[in-house]
């Protein structure tokens, strides 16, 4: 079992490892003495895992509920958000009691919001099934639930105060979401780290999970420290996320996040190629670890559909953005570039 210890606004621990799920009522009791915790999930997760959790939770005495909402990024609304508050109001919740987000990333985002919303702020514990929330989503305090104009539009910064991430339960999780969160751990191993790098492009990483995990989670962690609030290095974290993020709307959602997210790595790393920004060989490691971790290195669209679709709400073509860059495996840098640059590097 492996710790990483966050020192944000808030200081809290990820812990890593077989079985970590024991660990929640006896966490609970330590750090919150006397208090009531409410479960939130998702309908699939829940079927999975909500009673192991809630049994953990009375065996420690702890009082107890849950509440469970439809599978799926459609129920990542104010709609759902607001039932989740309604439900803590009538069951007298207070801001001394425990809100567990047990799923992936929908459940730790609109958990964490509601966590931060209920009567200006109760205690978080995120609980991530999926490997893309335990490399990710689940660290860092990013919550939010989307709005019909976009994607994550209303949010805010809320760390959790404890995470766990229970290898055990990727068992249950279906191959096409892990090799999702595979895209992410590879994003890691490009922009800070060429050893977690190699041991994923060798493919088969549930050998070393704990271990990858502990490394991204660390990576995740210093840079958060740095940049909490998302104003310069943490946007290193969205390496191929800005095509990725065109790539699901163009697709209207039917390529996953991180699918998307390893193509949008590709599109990224051949034009940084193309251009001279990067170290030759950059592009193809970074396409055979994808592959070694089926994952899509291409798509249907065009660069200038995908080009349009990045920039759609931009409409000067003077206006910039910020492009993350592999230098190397290992290391990427923030560039600001033009739209109109933007367009002409990706050729
Ligand atoms: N998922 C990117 C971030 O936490 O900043």
């Amino acid at each position: 079992m492996e710790t990483v210890k966050v020192n944000a606004s808030k200081n809290y621990d990820v812990i890593i490892g077989v079985d970590t799920v024991a660990l929640l009522g006896k966490k609970i009791n330590e750090m919150f003495p006397g208090a009531t915790v409410c479960v939130v999930s998702d309908s699939t997760v829940a079927r999975l895992h909500m009673q192991t959790v809630r049994r953990n939770l009375e065996q420690y005495g702890i009082k107890n509920s849950s509440f469970v909402f439809e599978h799926g990024e459609g129920s990542k609304n104010p709609e759902v958000l607001f039932e989740i508050l309604e439900y803590l109001a009538q069951k007298h919740f207070t801001r001394d009691d425990v809100l567990v987000a047990l799923g992936g990333g929908v459940t730790g985002d609109i958990t964490g919001l509601a966590a931060a919303l209920y009567m200006r702020g109760m205690h978080l514990v995120q609980m991530p099934t999926t490997l893309l929330a335990m490399v990710d989503s689940s660290v860092g305090g990013k919550t939010a639930v989307n709005l019909k104009a976009g994607k994550n539009l209303a949010g805010v910064f809320n760390q959790p105060e404890l995470v766990l991430c229970d290898t055990k339960m990727l068992s249950t999780l279906p191959r096409p979401y892990f090799n999702d969160g595979m895209a992410e751990v590879i994003k890691y191993g490009v922009i800070a780290d060429k050893e977690l790098f190699d041991l994923t492009a060798q493919g088969n990483p549930e050998r070393n999970i704990e271990k990858i995990i502990t490394r991204c989670v660390t990576i995740k962690r210093d840079i958060v420290c740095s940049d909490e609030f998302d104003h310069g290095k943490r946007q290193l974290l969205n390496f191929g996320h800005t095509i990725a993020h065109a790539i699901e709307k163009i697709s209207d959602f039917k390529f996953s996040h991180g699918s998307a997210v390893a193509v949008g790595m590709v599109i990224i790393s051949d034009m940084a190629n193309k251009n001279g920004l990067s170290e030759d060989n950059c592009c193809n490691d970074i396409i055979d670890a994808l592959l070694e971790n089926n994952l899509p290195i291409g798509c249907p669209y065009s660069t200038k559909e995908i080009f349009h679709a990045t920039v759609n709400d931009k409409k000067c073509s003077g206006e910039k953005i910020t492009i993350i860059i592999p230098k190397k495996i290992g290391e990427c840098k923030l560039m600001q570039v033009t739209l109109s640059e933007f367009e002409r590097m990706l050729g």
